[in-house]
């Protein structure tokens, strides 16, 4: 790779908050991509969780009538964490900069498996709430996305075998108020994996050398 180009990957993981160590990147640990269509999945991603990222306040509002349960009241938010142990909702996947110990395979199959998981959740709660419409259309765009970051998988990977999410929820949801704080919790952890996400992509977008230089 030349030292420019290095360089200028430098730079823009830098303006997009990265921490992890950037001079650890090189080609030859398989991070960049022969497909030419890899770019179009990656836009087509960038497009979706957008979408799903601007439809989360208005789905929350939809479908969350308890006035305690704040989208974004981070400290409210912690001291709910418990809830979330006891509801059985698992963690997003971790999400970081491409390096030689977090290739692009891993970081499409935690985005693949961490999609699931959000997908699965809301499907144990959608049942047993009200005006889901929104939650509907949501869940609509975080399936195309799913499908979109799998052909990116297929792309890089022989064979995509995903770990498969285990929940419990839905046996969980005993009373109304549970249903309420699990919705609100998917929903907040959502919107944190979802704004990985778009780190991420922007991440792939960069190494593996968007046509688009806006960001160059
Ligand atoms: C639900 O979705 C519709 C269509 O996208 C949108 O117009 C409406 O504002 C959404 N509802 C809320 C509460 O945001
Ligand atoms: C909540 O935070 C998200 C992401 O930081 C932001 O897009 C959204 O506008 C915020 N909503 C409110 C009601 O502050």
């Amino acid at each position: 790779m030349n030292t420019l180009f290095a360089l200028a990957i430098v730079v823009n993981m830098a303006r997009v908050g990265y921490s992890a160590p950037l001079m650890e990147y090189s080609g030859e640990t398989g991070q960049l991509v022969e497909d030419p269509e890899f770019h179009i999945f990656v836009e087509n991603s960038q497009n979706l969780i957008k979408k799903v990222l601007e439809a989360i306040p208005g789905t929350h509002k939809s479908c969350i009538h308890s006035e305690t349960l704040i989208l974004n009241s981070t400290t409210e938010n912690r001291k709910l964490q418990y809830m979330a142990t006891n509801l059985g909702i698992p963690s997003a996947p971790t999400l970081k900069a491409l390096a030689e110990d977090f290739t692009l395979e891993t970081c499409l199959r935690h985005m693949s498996e961490g999609l699931q998981l959000h997908q699965d959740l809301l499907k144990a709660v959608q049942p047993r709430l009200a005006n889901t419409e929104n939650l509907t259309a949501l869940m609509t765009d975080i399936r195309d996305l799913g499908i979109q970051i799998n052909k990116m998988l297929r792309a890089v990977q022989a064979e995509v075998t995903l770990q498969p999410t285990v929940t419990s929820l839905a046996s969980r949801l005993t009373g109304d108020y549970q249903v309420q704080v699990a919705a609100h919790l998917t929903l907040v952890q959502l919107q944190s994996f979802g704004q990985d996400i778009v780190r991420s992509l922007r991440n792939i977008a960069l190494v593996n050398g968007d046509r688009d230089d806006s960001g160059l």
